[in-house]
């Protein structure tokens, strides 16, 4: 099928099987653009979690990365969450298996575990905290105002961004994303001398040279706010360039450039375009909606250890907007 006849089918199979679509800002555009033109959502790892959550549609679709659909079906196990393509994963997740994991948290019994939402259902139940980009410094910053110790798997530059931020006492997983990885310091300075005017947006899974070069660092959604508040018509743009669609469609009259990943070191992954996000098209959506293949499952008891540290994780940034973060919902560990 043609892609606007995929685009059509899509949109009727969406209706008829009441089913809607919680897309990430990484995957193609046609599958951001469709998501918002059906009534699902285009967001951040986050708000996909608490969207999915709180939709009355009894199918969601998550075109994105495996933890994402697994989140969401742990999130609400009484959906049907499917997903274009289940082979889509993440090197945070792969990076970090679940008996290695269990064998470093035993190593530090006295700490917080905190773990990055990119991980497995099995990383996630054995957490204390489950944090994405857009709220991670937030958090560890209450728990280390409480006097708490945090073990942080599995994206080493988040966690070393976190510490530096928030001089909390952490301990750190070694794992990286193979996308932001591979952005590089010394290009990127060369670039901002091509263009000086430039403002600088990084995801702080990027090393921390190359944090030390933004001007904002933030999770997707993060880096949209700041190219439409920040005062500067250029932007060079450190993450996944599935970003800059969103980018460039809300700010047509900005001008948004890649950040450089060729150069000293450059490896054949280096692209800015994960693979496993890509894996996500129009042909694999129509075949689960129509079909009902490719269903996210995830066993229903470590689902419900697995949703204690992701329900924290919303129950803090939903009263942190409505601006009342209390003590009560940082609890010590043991006392959850
Ligand atoms: P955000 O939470 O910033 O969207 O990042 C999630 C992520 O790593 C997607 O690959
Ligand atoms: Fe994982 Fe990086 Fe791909 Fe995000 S962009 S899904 S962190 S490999």
């Amino acid at each position: 099928m043609e892609r606007q006849a995929l685009m059509e089918r899509a949109r009727t199979l969406l209706k008829e099987k009441n089913a809607v679509m919680v897309s990430h800002y990484y995957v193609h555009p046609d599958l951001q653009d469709l998501a918002e033109a059906t009534g699902g959502i285009v967001s951040d790892s986050l708000e996909m979690a608490r969207f999915g959550r709180d939709h009355v549609a009894q199918t969601l679709v998550v075109s994105g990365v495996r933890f994402m659909g697994e989140t969401a079906k742990i999130l609400s196990p009484e959906k049907r969450v499917l997903m274009p393509d289940l082979d889509a994963t993440c090197s945070l997740d792969l990076g970090c298996p679940i008996a290695e994991f269990n064998a470093f948290c035993d190593a530090y019994p006295d700490r917080t575990v905190v773990v990055y939402a990119n991980t497995s259902a099995a990383v996630k139940a054995r957490a204390d905290w489950l944090v994405t980009s857009s709220c991670a410094l937030d958090i560890v910053r209450a728990l280390k105002d409480q006097g708490q110790k945090i073990l942080w798997a599995p994206d080493r530059h988040l966690g070393n961004y976190i510490q530096r931020e928030t001089g909390a006492d952490m301990v750190l997983w070694n794992g990286a994303c193979i996308v932001h990885d591979e952005f590089k310091a010394f290009e990127l300075e060369a670039l901002k001398k091509e263009h000086p005017q430039a403002k600088v947006l990084v995801h702080p899974e990027s090393p921390a040279d190359v944090i030390a070069l933004a001007d904002a660092v933030g999770s997707t959604s993060g880096i949209l706010t700041a190219a439409r508040t920040l005062d500067a018509r250029e932007f060079i743009v450190a993450t996944d360039n599935g970003m800059l669609h969103k980018l460039r469609t809300l700010n047509p009259d900005k001008v948004f450039i890649e950040a450089p990943t060729s150069g000293n070191s450059a490896t054949c992954k280096s692209c800015a375009h994960c693979p496993w996000m890509a894996m996500n098209g129009l042909a694999g959506l129509v075949h689960v909606l129509e079909t009902g293949a490719n269903e996210v499952q995830v066993d229903p008891a470590l689902g419900q250890l697995a949703r204690r540290p992701i329900d924290r994780m919303l129950a803090f940034t939903h009263a942190q907007r409505a601006g009342k973060v209390s003590a009560g919902l940082v609890p010590h560990i043991g006392a959850a």
